[in-house]
């Protein structure tokens, strides 16, 4: 197996916005999130929502057209579609109606009253590498632009491991610090219960948190009202509750479960969210809702093993339940010190473990962090961990690098007001 950045993995993935009711937008989501040929970029419940996120610039739109009052209005929204236009109509629609729909431009398929996803992807794919090849500029950007930005639309990361202590709060507060510095209107969410590092690390208060989601889970009444804001970033608190904790344990199709959470946050227009994820509990469905894993171990056997153990749960146990590919994992290396295992030897441990457990392949260490004592100091006294020290931040922001792109401010691709242009997509800011 070889280990791509997920720049290089996901570079020729179709990118798909999908609209529609929520119902279907679950199903949808989750079929083509699965599916590692289309890449996610944005969802959309309503039409205002949806004109608004033709600004990501989708190569393909799946649109269920009951979320439109009637034909007048689908006809409008599609003569502005750049892309191609796949629409679900509502059964019993007369075809006086679906002629003109589908004869527009930007319509590749009309169906109606339901459609067949895998026999649509195949279609799609077969569509889009033809139109790909007549028109280059429908496929998003340049060549060269593409290999300034890695992140592949959303990013949901689960930032854990099985192991207390090893920076997870610390490095998914800053991933998160990060991603919103580049730009990305980004959600931190804290799943542990009691969540004591959030409000301490970034000084917010203990309430509101999840559990206004858990008791009213949608955007505008168990989101937007929980959110605290510590500068660009936006922060769910957890639980203080440590009984409720199993209240996070919901099937991901469960209106209240992490995986409706994510949904809920990325119609709400958050492009990362980052998940700080406890050592037991509700892992598997933070997993379950992510694309991407990040992993914070410290530079020892036992946690070489711990870290490999990790990722064996993640492709063994839990396969088939996400969808973060094995490309889309990164470990980082936190709190070294002289004397502990160096990089080499620490990935030498948990490849070896990890083979003798029946894995072809363990990912490489994509960050180092050392033990630095201002970490601790400055997340203690509630200030941005990433001002701690350089030898913090410069790691963070490599990674995030990976994760999230080059930074929109000094590169040239910022845009209309409002607007990152980062690549192959547009991401709307905050
Ligand atoms: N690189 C580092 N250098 C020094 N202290 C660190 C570093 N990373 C984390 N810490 C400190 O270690 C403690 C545990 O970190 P935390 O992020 O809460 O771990 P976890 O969430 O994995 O339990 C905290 O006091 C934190 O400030
Ligand atoms: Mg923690």
């Amino acid at each position: 197996m070889a280990w791509g950045t997920s720049n290089e993995s996901n570079q020729d993935a179709v990118t798909l916005l999908l609209a529609g009711p929520p119902s279907r937008l679950g199903v949808w989501s989750q079929a083509f999130q699965m599916d590692s040929r289309f890449r996610v970029v944005t969802l959309a419940t309503d039409p205002q929502d949806l004109q608004a996120k033709l600004s990501y610039n989708p190569e393909v739109i799946l649109l269920d057209a009951a979320i439109f009052s009637g034909p007048e209005p689908l006809t409008q929204f599609l003569t502005r579609v750049q892309g191609a236009a796949y629409v679900v109509l509502p059964g019993g629609v007369p075809d006086e109606i679906i002629r003109p729909i589908r004869e527009m431009t930007s319509v590749k398929g009309v169906f109606v009253g339901d459609v067949n996803i895998p026999d649509l992807s195949a279609r799609i794919m077969a569509e889009i590498g033809a139109l790909r090849s007549q028109a280059p500029a429908l496929a998003g950007q340049a060549r060269w632009q593409q290999t300034a930005t890695t992140i592949g639309g959303l990013r949901v990361i689960t930032v854990w491991n099985r192991a207390g202590g090893t920076g997870k709060s610390t490095i998914a507060t800053a991933l998160a610090l990060d991603a919103a510095q580049r730009g990305f209107k980004t959600l931190l969410v804290g799943l542990s219960a009691p969540d004591v590092s959030l409000p301490t690390f970034l000084n917010l208060k203990t309430t509101p948190n999840l559990s206004l989601w858990l008791s009213r889970p949608t955007f505008a009444d168990g989101i937007q009202p929980a959110v605290q804001s510590f500068g660009g970033l936006d922060v769910l608190v957890g639980l203080q509750d440590s009984l409720r904790e199993k209240d996070l344990l919901q099937k991901p199709e469960e209106q209240s479960s992490i995986n409706s959470l994510a949904i809920a946050a990325t119609y709400g227009g958050y492009a990362v969210i980052i998940f700080d994820t406890p050592v037991s509990g509700c892992y598997p469905s933070a997993i379950s809702a992510s694309n991407t894993l990040v992993l914070v171990s410290n530079p020892t056997i036992d946690h070489a093993v711990i870290t490999a153990e990790a990722y064996r749960v993640v492709f063994q146990k839990l396969a088939g339940q996400h969808r973060v590919g094995a490309s889309n994992v990164f470990v980082v290396l936190n709190r070294g010190r002289n004397g502990l295992l160096g990089m080499n030897e620490w990935h030498e441990a948990a490849r070896a473990f990890a083979q003798s457990a029946g894995l072809t392949a363990f990912p490489p260490v994509t960050a180092v962090i050392p033990e630095i004592p201002e970490v601790a100091v400055t997340a203690n006294a509630g200030r941005s961990v990433l001002t701690a020290s350089e030898n913090f931040a410069r790691p963070i922001h490599k990674l995030g690098d990976l994760l999230f792109g080059q930074k929109t401010s000094d590169n040239g691709f910022r845009s209309d007001a409002g607007v990152v242009k980062l690549g192959p997509i547009r991401i709307r800011k905050g």
